[in-house]
């Protein structure tokens, strides 16, 4: 038996929430040499199986780029390349009240955005969280809480003075974020393709959502009016322009995985029919969490992602997402972890029935267990005592760090995969563009933006580093704000007023 150590004490997370730890700590050099060698050799699989070289991000970028540009040739392709009726950059000088309303996949928040011109901007906003049975219960009915929280949010914030914003007779436009695929033929309208992000509302898929949403506030009789439909990677992509012009392209990695950029509209065969001026431009909605669904021809699945995706609410779809976003990385590394608990590697002799509950492993651990500064690794400690109450050895300890680290870097480099396919496409290489970029796994995972730059040289060689992600302006906000006054604008000045 390897000598070992009993130890207590806490920890603290970055929450600020203390974990009491207890633990029986082997020494590396405690543990038998076969221990050793075992998580030594079991890494070695995991690195080989989770690894991209340079060559396979090449040709998954290759292949990325010709879907996307099938998805701008005809409707209903896998990646569905949306126009979302957004016409060019804003100027900056839009100015104005605007509510913008943003349906996550936890909240929903209210905004009344004051647009003031010169890339200003006031924001005053509530949030409001969705409970389990509004997650999964009727479209309508989310519609109708929607409704609500505008209704108490304008009332405790606006009111219907002649002073305030909205004054007798006027309704106060509305940006609605809402951040799932939708196909549409208008700005103010969209049919809901498929729900993401493990969202299960009943009787939307295939519907309007803008026109339910209108009927809800219908009902509610609210001074609103639905000026544009949009989603988070719009939003983000016209709020990064409106600060930092030399935005291209926005993306969004968070619970979800998704990209925007302005397109020529020459460039979108699907919507010729609609006249548009050839020279203007449009941004496309690219909905690129669906790379690869339903043949998996081109990205390196591993059988846990197969797992991953095959007990999911939504089989074979979103198959680029669920390597990437961070709904799924928890679960991945989860599914890696009890896999040598069956094979008897982990946590011999004892009870780890607190793993076996998918989902139970949240991607934050992955970010906690990746910043641990101390050589102990205190914190990865603390996550398996607190959370599933499992003792670990240092060896142990170090084998979950370095798996984060090859699930995480994996992410970051097929997202840099995608970003270049749109860098490809639009030919911004060689003068380099901004990409504006938000979510949970961008500005909380360790090292993500670094590692996303690196897969872009890796890609690119060095003018790989003429693009570079910056954290976005709050695009399901202020966005959704500023594309509301853009579209007023434009429908008041008549241009292509009907869509
Ligand atoms: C949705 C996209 C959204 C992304 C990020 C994906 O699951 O399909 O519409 O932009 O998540 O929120």
């Amino acid at each position: 038996m390897p000598a070992s150590r009993r130890g207590s004490g806490s920890v603290t997370l970055p929450t600020g929430q203390t974990l009491a730890i207890h633990t029986r700590t082997h020494d590396e050099e405690d543990l038998p040499h076969a221990t050793k060698k075992t998580m030594a050799d079991h890494l070695r699989k995991y690195e080989s199986l989770f690894t991209l070289t340079p060559q396979r991000m090449r040709i998954i970028a290759e292949a990325f780029k010709e879907t996307l540009e099938l998805g701008l040739t005809k409707p209903g392709q896998v990646v569905p390349m949306i126009p979302t009726f957004v016409f060019g950059w804003p100027s900056g000088k839009e100015t104005g009240d605007f509510l913008a309303l943003d349906l996550g996949g936890t909240n929903l928040r209210v905004c009344l955005v004051t647009l003031q011109g010169s890339g200003q901007f006031e924001i005053t906003q509530s949030k409001y969280r969705l409970s389990e049975e509004q997650k999964n219960g009727d479209g309508q009915k989310l519609f109708d809480f929607c409704a609500e929280c505008l209704k108490t949010f304008v009332e405790t914030n606006i009111g219907s003075d002649d002073e305030g914003p909205i004054k007798d007779g006027h309704h106060l436009p509305l940006g609605f974020t809402f951040s799932y695929p939708c196909s549409q033929e208008r700005i103010d309208h969209g049919e809901l393709i498929r729900w993401t992000k493990g969202i299960n509302v009943a009787n939307t898929e295939g519907h309007d959502v803008a026109a339910m949403f209108a009927t809800s506030l219908a009902k509610y009789q609210l001074p609103i009016k639905l000026t544009a439909l949009i989603n988070d990677t719009t939003g983000t992509l016209i709020a990064s322009h409106y600060v930092n012009p030399r935005t291209k392209i926005a993306v969004i990695f968070g619970t979800g995985c998704n990209a925007a950029y302005m397109e020529h509209i020459k460039d979108i065969e699907k919507i010729k029919h609609l006249g548009i001026d050839p020279k203007a431009e449009m941004a496309i909605n690219c909905e690129w969490g669906a790379f690869d669904s339903f043949e998996h021809e081109h990205l390196p699945r591993t059988k846990y992602d197969t797992i991953v995706d095959e007990s999911s609410n939504k089989p074979g779809e979103q198959a680029f997402e669920k390597l990437i976003s961070g709904r799924y990385l928890g679960e991945i590394l989860r599914l890696v972890i009890c896999e040598l608990i069956d094979e008897g590697v982990l946590f011999l002799g004892q009870n780890t029935y607190k793993l076996e509950n998918p989902y139970c492993f949240d991607t934050a651990f992955l970010s906690l267990m990746e910043s641990d500064p101390t050589d102990e690794l205190l914190m990865i400690i603390g996550i398996f005592t607190h959370f599933f109450a499992l003792e670990t050895t240092l060896a142990e300890r170090q084998f979950f760090r370095a798996l984060a680290k090859l699930i995480g870097r994996r992410a970051a480099r097929l997202s840099a995969c995608g970003i270049a396919a749109i860098v490809g496409k639009m030919g911004y290489l060689d003068e380099g563009c901004s990409v504006g970029a938000d979510g949970s796994l961008y500005n909380k995972y360790p090292g993500f933006a670094d590692r996303v730059h690196e897969g872009l040289f890796d890609i690119f060689g060095e003018k790989g580093r003429n693009i570079i992600t910056h954290h976005a302006e709050d695009g399901s906000g202020v966005g959704s704000a500023i594309i509301a006054a853009m579209t007023k604008i434009r429908k008041d000045a008549g241009l292509y007023a009907n869509v």
